[in-house]
């Protein structure tokens, strides 16, 4: 079982390197399931319908979000049909939508979780807790889970990669946009990355226009977001699980940019 997973696609610049990319990353990969972080899909705030359907059209099964989440109204009017998103789980009962998913792709089933981290975000359900409570449900119907951890601290994300390894296939973090180098399989045989980092432009900061976030820094004034203009990166991972076991056994980082092109 190969997933594929596409870390935070902000905007418009993101949404096309998904246009572009997806189609040639599924053909060099062949994965079995594909997931998209699109908690900045829209304008670098939440998601919408529409966008939404256009990732599936493109391939991708299902759809993680985060912090988020909630930031575009459209979300209202379709999460709790949209069947193939995954909010945090760790949210106060009864939010909208739903943290946990179980695809069943041509006969073998994958849970897909997200849950949020509580350091320097603002305070939810224990992720660790929720993670427990899921997985065990879980595992009545399969050995393979793919956890989504949308954390700002590294500390809080590696603590989560050691508390679910040997019980998550793979857990990948998302929400701080830059793509770390500690991929890995943990002892127990679940893939680790502290973040995938994100798909949109990387001359501003975080996809953010640098000039606006700047003078947020300088001024402490509110100012509007915008997102960044400029050259365009993809970053994702690519997963290897043996359907079996529910173990891990490779993940590998993608990182797709103009200066020095994966597909060249
Ligand atoms: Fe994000
Ligand atoms: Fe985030």
């Amino acid at each position: 079982m190969r997933i594929l997973f596409i870390g935070d696609v902000v905007g418009s610049p993101g949404r096309d390197m998904v246009k572009d990319y997806l189609p040639k990353l599924q053909a060099k990969y062949k994965p079995n399931v594909t997931i998209i972080n699109g908690e900045n899909a829209a304008a670098g705030k939440g998601i919408t319908n529409k966008i939404y359907r256009s990732f599936l059209e493109q391939g991708a099964h299902a759809i993680t979000l985060g912090n988020h989440t909630w930031d575009n109204k459209d979300i209202f009017e379709f999460i709790d049909d949209a069947k193939c998103i995954v909010r945090p789980a760790n949210f106060p009962e009864g939010t909208p939508g739903s943290g946990a998913l179980l695809l069943n792709i041509n006969g073998t089933e994958i849970g897909i979780i997200n849950l949020q981290g509580r350091t320097f975000l603002p305070p939810l359900d224990c992720p660790f807790k929720k993670a427990d409570e899921l997985i065990t449900a879980m595992k009545k119907r399969t050995k393979i889970i793919f956890v989504d951890f949308h954390a700002e601290a590294t500390s809080e994300k590696i603590a989560m990669g050691w508390y679910l390894d040997g019980k998550a296939s793979a857990v990948v973090g998302t929400h701080t946009h830059v793509q770390t180098a500690d991929n890995r399989i943990l002892p127990n045989g679940t893939a680790y990355i502290t973040d995938v980092g994100m798909t949109g432009p990387y001359d501003g900061i975080l996809g953010i226009d640098k000039d606006v976030v700047l003078k947020r820094f300088l001024t402490n004034l509110p100012v509007r977001f915008e997102i960044a203009s400029g050259r365009v990166q993809l970053s994702g991972v690519i997963i290897e699980i043996d359907s079996k076991t529910g173990k891990a056994q490779k993940i590998d980082r993608i990182q797709i940019n103009e200066d020095h092109s994966f597909f060249e």
